[in-house]
Order: C-alpha cells, then sequence, then structure tokens
C-alpha cells in the first residue's frame, strides 16, 4: 500500500499532488519545544507501506529539513517498506562546491543525512545544478519545468522572443527553453560580490527590440533578476518577463520587483508563499502535474 505524508513546507502542493493521484494525505503534527526543538507525532500505521513523504526543505531551512528526517525516521522505525522523500525545492542546493579553502559542501551534507535516516529515493525538481545528483548514493530523479514554461511562454509572447539566462551558470536552463521554442537565446555576465549582492555587466546577444523572458532556477533577493532586467531595458529590449522555478523570495524580493523594470514573473509551487503578499507582477503555476505524474510512475 502506497501513503502519501505531507511535512508542513508545502500543504497546498501535497494536497494537490493526492487529490491528482486520488489518493488519502498523511498529515503530522508538528510542535515545538521552547528551545525549538521539533516534535512530530504521526498517528498512521505505516508498517508495510510505501511512504513518499513530501516536504520543500525551504525556509526556515533547518527546521524543514529536520522534519523531513524525522518523519522519515518514523517511517523506518515502523518498518515501513521504502521511503521516497519527494522535495520540490532542495534546500542548500546553492552550496554545491567548496567556495572557501576549508568550507563544507553543503548540498552533499545534506544529501547523507537524507541517505542515513533510510530514504531510498528522491524525487525533486530543478536542482541548482545536475551534479547534485552525484552527491546521493540513491536514485534521485530531478525533474524540469521546461515543457511548462516553455508552453507557457509560447502562449504569453507570440513572436520575437529572446531567451535569457541571467548569468553564465544558468544558461543549460535557458537552453533547454530557447531549443525547445526555436528562439534566440543571450546570456548575461553577472558579477556576484557577496550573498545577496551582485550586478549584471554586460549581455552576450542582441536585444533589441526583443521580448526578453529570463530563465532561473532561483528568485532569492530578485538582485540577480532585477540587474538583469535594467541591463536588458537598458540595451533596448521591448519588454522583460522573467520564468523562475522556485520562489525563494526572500528579504524585500516583492518590493524590490515592484520596483524593477520587469514586467510579469512566473514561479511554481515548489515553495508555497501562502500567507505572503506578493508582487501584483508575481503569478505561481502548479507543477503538481508533473510530480504527481512521476510519482505514478513509482506507486506500484
Ligand atoms: C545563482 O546561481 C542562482 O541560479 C540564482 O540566479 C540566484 O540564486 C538568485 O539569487 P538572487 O535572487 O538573490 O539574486
Amino acid at each position: 500500500m502506497t501513503k502519501l505524508i505531507a511535512g508542513t513546507s508545502n500543504i497546498v502542493l501535497a494536497d494537490s499532488i493526492a487529490k491528482i493521484l486520488k489518493l488519502p494525505l498523511t498529515y503530522c503534527e508538528m510542535s515545538q519545544f521552547n528551545d525549538k526543538e521539533i516534535s512530530i507525532v504521526i498517528k498512521d500505521d505505516l508498517t508495510d507501506q510505501d511512504i513518499f513523504i513530501i516536504q520543500s526543505t525551504s525556509c526556515p531551512v533547518n527546521d524543514r529539513l529536520i522534519e523531513l528526517l524525522f518523519i522519515a525516521d518514523t517511517a523506518r522505525r515502523a518498518n515501513a517498506k521504502k521511503i521516497t522523500a519527494v522535495i520540490p525545492y532542495y534546500g542548500y542546493g546553492r552550496q554545491d562546491k567548496i567556495v572557501d579553502s576549508n568550507g563544507p559542501i553543503s548540498a552533499s551534507c545534506v544529501a547523507m543525512l537524507i541517505e542515513a535516516v533510510g530514504i531510498s529515493n528522491v524525487i525533486t525538481v530543478d536542482l541548482h545544478s545536475h551534479h547534485i545528483k552525484e552527491f546521493f548514493q540513491i536514485p534521485v530523479i530531478n525533474l524540469y519545468v521546461t515543457e511548462i514554461f516553455a508552453e507557457l511562454i509560447k502562449s504569453k509572447h507570440s513572436s520575437n522572443v529572446s531567451i535569457v539566462s541571467p548569468d553564465l551558470g544558468g544558461e543549460m536552463r535557458a537552453k533547454k527553453i530557447s531549443e525547445y521554442l526555436n528562439a534566440d537565446f543571450v546570456t548575461i555576465n553577472k558579477k556576484r560580490y557577496k550573498a545577496g549582492q551582485c550586478e549584471a555587466k554586460s549581455i552576450i546577444g542582441d536585444v533589441s527590440g526583443k521580448v526578453c523572458c529570463i530563465i532561473d532556477d532561483i528568485v532569492d533577493t530578485a538582485g540577480t533578476l532585477c540587474s538583469a532586467a535594467d541591463i536588458l531595458m537598458a540595451n533596448g529590449a521591448k519588454e522583460v518577463h522573467a520564468y523562475i522555478t522556485h520562489g525563494v523570495l526572500s528579504i524585500d524580493a516583492s518590493d524590490r520587483i515592484d520596483n524593477s523594470e520587469l514586467k510579469s514573473l512566473y514561479i511554481s509551487d515548489s515553495i508555497c508563499k501562502l500567507g505572503s503578499s506578493l508582487s501584483k507582477k508575481i503569478q505561481v503555476i502548479t507543477i503538481a502535474e508533473l510530480m504527481a505524474k512521476q510519482l505514478s510512475n513509482l506507486i506500484i
């Protein structure tokens, strides 16, 4: 028997996935002690079940991650048959290499923790870099929103579209969409000064008169995005839109987007933004179908 369990990070998306799969969703009782330790209670019987835990490790990332680990540990101790972690947004993904000589590879530490609690499969969406999969010894399915975004772009902007990568690191992701749409491809040279502070320095390609669609995996402080929109407009773009998988949207990102040259921003619902006041320029599209389709392939 299959059991879908929702962590607390994204109950809306978990609910939609469960509805599509026509499966009941198990909720956890989560509480916190005064010292912020987390406590998890799952009332259902998990013995001999095929468990799927749906949990984004989004902000507050450490709590969400620990919650995922505790749910998996509960399932393992209850003798669940198999445990799959369904992680729409993989936190710490950007820390995928050593930056300073003695730094950690945080994305790899997270992978080790996930395996240590008995999770035997991972399904995730648009990892920051493809090589994060190599940090795992267990199978990892990394789903892409390429088709969803490409079809959306096709329906929103009739022609004259340029697909833009806001930095060199994101070229592969954006290129896939430009190939799908047979559209022009442009890259921006970005300089990052420190976390949350960057500047678009130059454009590789011609954007004059073009409808520019920026493709990226994460919008966090929106520094990358707004700076990209500025330089594109300064170089003669007709208008600038963005299609970004994970709406981290920290600090004052939403206000920044409101006051930017950007005309619209589409994000997925990999991170739940219920209760936050989002800029009117932001629209959320669901990846529930994409995820449910993948889950249904694994459900026996
Ligand atoms: C960077 O490599 C990522 O792909 C994103 O471009 C970056 O994380 C966005 O961050 P922010 O919105 O803070 O500029």
